[in-house]
Parts: C-alpha cells; sequence; structure tokens
C-alpha cells in the first residue's frame, strides 16, 4: 500500500491468516466490529489510520474535530506528491542549474510575501472572533517574513534585493497566492487547511535543515539559507500548523455538510496543486537558460524575445499600416494582443468545456459589479454598468446562490486574477479587454455582446488614449492571461477522502 510519503508492504500469508484485513486493504476503509479482529490486525489498522491511509466514512455531515483529521490525513497525501517531485533531487544532487536555483529560491520569497497578506484578508471576512484573531495575529507575525528571512541579495547568485522585489512571479506563484486570497475572503474553513497544509512542513524541521545544509554546499553558498532555517524554528516557535487545526476543532459541537466540506477540500487542493505547478515551472525555467535569467518587467519592445524570460513564448507580430513601419515599441497601437502572439495556440472560450465557461462568465460578472462597487469616474460608471447590464441575467443567478466553484485551474486562475484586479476599474478595464481578446469571447453566444461591448465602452471611454500608453502593464497582464490559460484543465491532486 503507498499512500504519500508511506509504503506498507504486509506478508500475504498474514493477511490470509487475518480475517477482515484482505477486504480492509482492498477497500481502504474497515466497516466491521473493531473489536473481532485479532489485536495484531487492531494495530496495523490503528497504523493504516494514523497514516492516513483509509477512507473517511461518507455521510450527510461531520464534527470539526472530524474534519481536523481528515485534513491531517490529505496533508499526508498532499505532502507526499508535493516532495516526490523531481525538483527536490535535482536541488539535493545540484543538478538544476543557476537559473532553476534562483526561479525557486524568489518561488520561496513570494510564498512568504503572500502569507501576512492573506491572513490580513482572513481577519476582514472569517465567520468567527476566535479564527479572525488567528488570522490577525498570522498576519502580525509574517509580513515582515519576506524581509526578515527571504528577500535575496546576494551577490554570488548576482541576485540583489531589487531585483528580488522587482522579479514577475512564476504564474503558479501568482495563482497559488491568488488561491489564498479567494479562500480567505470566502472560505475560512479552506484557508485555515492551507495555513495548516503550509506551516505543517515545519515538522519537517530536521530533514530541512540538513536538506538547506547540503544544497548550500552543492551550489558553493555558505550560511545562503540561515535565515530559511531561522524561519522554521520561528514557525515551531509560535505552533502555527497546530493553530489551524486547532482553529477547525474548536469550533466544537457545530458541523458541517458533506457538500461544503468538499468544496474546501478542492479549494485548498486547487492551491496545492498550484504549489506543484510552481516545481513544474521552475524546471521550466532551468530548461529555458543555464545562466541567470530574471523575470523582469518589460519595458519596451525592441529586445531578443528568445532569451527573455516573460517573452520567450510570444512571437512580435508587428502592426500593418500602410507605408509606416512599425517598430517595436515605439507604435501608436500598442494593444498587447495584437504585437504579441504566443507561440502555442491558446484554445477560445468556446473550446472550454461547459462546466469551466460558466463558471467564467459568473466570476467574470461577479468581478466586473465588484469594479463598479470601486467606480468613481463617470466613464468607469456607465462602462461597467454597461458590463454588468449585459450580464444581467448571469448576475441575477450569481448573487442568488453566491456559489462558485470549479475543479480546473486554468478557470480558477483567471477568475482569481479577474477578483484581485476588480477592486481597480481601470486595471480590471484592460484586463478584462485583453482576455475578451484572448479567449475570443466574440467565439461564444453566451459572451458575444460582451466582447462588443467590452471594446466599445472600456477602449473608447476608461481607457482611452492612456489605453495605448501602458505597454507594460499590457505586456504584463497579457503575458499573465496567456500564462493562466495554459494551465490545465483538471486538478491533479486529491481532494475527495471518501475514495
Ligand atoms: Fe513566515
Amino acid at each position: 500500500m503507498r499512500h504519500g510519503f508511506w509504503d506498507f508492504t504486509l506478508p500475504n500469508v498474514w493477511i490470509a491468516s487475518e480475517p477482515g484485513v484482505a477486504g480492509l486493504l482492498q477497500d481502504g476503509s474497515y466497516s466491521g466490529n473493531i473489536a473481532e479482529l485479532s489485536p495484531k490486525a487492531q494495530n496495523v489498522l490503528a497504523l493504516l489510520e494514523v497514516t492516513g491511509c483509509l477512507r473517511a466514512e461518507e455521510r450527510g455531515d461531520y464534527s470539526y474535530a472530524e474534519v481536523g483529521l481528515m485534513i491531517e490525513h490529505m496533508t499526508i497525501a498532499w505532502h507526499g506528491l508535493y516532495y516526490s517531485h523531481p525538483v527536490w533531487n535535482r536541488l539535493r544532487s545540484g543538478e538544476l542549474g543557476r537559473n532553476g536555483f534562483v526561479a525557486w529560491v524568489l518561488h520561496n520569497y513570494h510564498l512568504s510575501r503572500s502569507a501576512g497578506a492573506t491572513a490580513a484578508r482572513g481577519v476582514l471576512r472569517s465567520p468567527t472572533g476566535a479564527i479572525r484573531r488567528l488570522f490577525l495575529e498570522s498576519a502580525l507575525e509574517e509580513y515582515s517574513h519576506c524581509e526578515d528571512y527571504y528577500c535575496i541579495d546576494d551577490a554570488r547568485l548576482g541576485v540583489s534585493e531589487s531585483d528580488c522585489r522587482a522579479y514577475i512571479p512564476l504564474p503558479s506563484s501568482l495563482a497559488l497566492d491568488q488561491q489564498m486570497h479567494r479562500l480567505a475572503e470566502f472560505d475560512w474553513l479552506g484557508h485555515a487547511m492551507v495555513g495548516f497544509i503550509q506551516e505543517s512542513t515545519a515538522s519537517y524541521y530536521k530533514k530541512c535543515c540538513e536538506f538547506y545544509s547540503l544544497v548550500e554546499s552543492k551550489y558553493g553558498l555558505p550560511g545562503f539559507f540561515d535565515g530559511w532555517k531561522q524561519h522554521i524554528l520561528l514557525d515551531l516557535k509560535y505552533g502555527h500548523a497546530s493553530a489551524f487545526k486547532d482553529a477547525i476543532v474548536e469550533m466544537g459541537n457545530a458541523s458541517i455538510s458533506q457538500d461544503a466540506l468538499l468544496k474546501s477540500l478542492n479549494g485548498a487542493a486547487i492551491m496545492v496543486h498550484f504549489l506543484i505547478g510552481a516545481l513544474d515551472e521552475i524546471l521550466q525555467e532551468d530548461a529555458f537558460s543555464s545562466e541567470v535569467r530574471l523575470r523582469r518587467p518589460v519595458v519596451q519592445l525592441d529586445i531578443d524575445f528568445d532569451v527573455n524570460a516573460l517573452l520567450r513564448r510570444f512571437s512580435f507580430v508587428p502592426k500593418p499600416e500602410g507605408n509606416q513601419k512599425q517598430q517595436p515599441g515605439n507604435g501608436s497601437d500598442l494593444m498587447a494582443s495584437k504585437l504579441l502572439v504566443p507561440k502555442e495556440r491558446i484554445p477560445p472560450l468556446e473550446e472550454w468545456t461547459s462546466e469551466e465557461s460558466s463558471f467564467l462568465i459568473h466570476e467574470i460578472a461577479m468581478s466586473t459589479l465588484t469594479a463598479l462597487s470601486h467606480s468613481q469616474s463617470h466613464e468607469e460608471i456607465i462602462g461597467l454598468g454597461k458590463v454588468v447590464e449585459c450580464l444581467k441575467t448571469t448576475l441575477r443567478d450569481s448573487v442568488e446562490s453566491m456559489q462558485f466553484y470549479s475543479q480546473s485551474p486554468r478557470a480558477v486562475a483567471i477568475a482569481n486574477f479577474l477578483r484581485e484586479e476588480a477592486p481597480r476599474p481601470k486595471t480590471y478595464c484592460l484586463v478584462i479587454r485583453l482576455l475578451s481578446e484572448l479567449l475570443s469571447f466574440e467565439s461564444l453566444g453566451a459572451t458575444r455582446s460582451l466582447s462588443s461591448v467590452i471594446t466599445h465602452e472600456f477602449s473608447v471611454h476608461i481607457l482611452g488614449s492612456q489605453f495605448e500608453k501602458e505597454l507594460p502593464s499590457q505586456v504584463l497582464i497579457w503575458a499573465r492571461l496567456c500564462e493562466f490559460a495554459k494551465f490545465s484543465t483538471n486538478l491533479a491532486v486529491p481532494h475527495n477522502p471518501f475514495c
């Protein structure tokens, strides 16, 4: 039997001699009377239980004490997947090149940067005083860790503090940060779960320290991880992981429905999916270049795309415009979607599954409503108001149920990106305008009229000439959306404790 880090082998002869054990190993659960098992079989059952190898019993609802145990068990499976990723051995052996190494340490910096901000969001949105206090303490403890422990300023790597701060996070680093924000905002249980998953890594303190020391020596960077080692000690001292689990268990006699529990587990599993996705991207950064090439903001387009960390997946397509020769970076029409064509095809919305597209349309509707609620100028209010009007049927459904749920990483990543940009109406309009180009809103009946309203209202009235000037932000948003649209459509991480 394999589960997480665990690999169990039992002698066939013994299994055959123990009635009930063969069924237990086959089904992953035991429904008989435990007292009828032999003491040895009871011990095996207890071992399988504590290591999370058994399926949870399927019922209509659960106590929070049971939820706490299920999360512990799921965390074993998630950590097992995460730590079996090939990147770890490549770090251990020093095979991962400098560019991959830098991408990995900066990914950790971004993880630490997100901790204080997501905890702060959790304070504002959690249901009970005790949980709000927990997230407040977490926000206070965590916000400075990106500066105190993870920010890189190391001449040996050729990465300065300003490089570190400006580095554009890997797509999955951003996606997981935004998934944390989503959970913090709408799903305190999912947020507490991911807090538990992340902080419980500290329980491998000794192994982590050995690993860091080994990696330091392989990369010739003595002392590089001193801050990281101190940081794990801090997590242990504050008991972060147990605090998250305690918060769940301390919900006391309240119960949660299976449906709600599965939604929170799904939300947490999506975060784990992005966490693992970031490791895949680190390997891609490594394959891209052996020397360090940072993902810096792009200011001009007259650069070599093939060696640029952000633009290497695009071809530059000059705008055909009479005799006027279009040079990258100096044109009048700087719309990123026209100039930067992804080398790999991105499927339009009409090719998405109906579950994904209807989820995304609901999310666009809710985010546009959020953007309208933050609008101040006349143009923003009228333009976003017209889009809201266009989506009124969807919105009437959305506000009725407030259920927003998808298992598609690409749909969730794009939806979260919209949600996070919505409080800045101008940028949001830019995002949605580029998204409508990327996913060809015109190709799908449900978004066809939306496309023309967005093009007209946003381009002409809200963004205007500013739209053409904002090349760096356009390029970044366009690159982001293209990266997210390339995410998989299926969750690659288990989220159901019943199977
Ligand atoms: Fe921290």
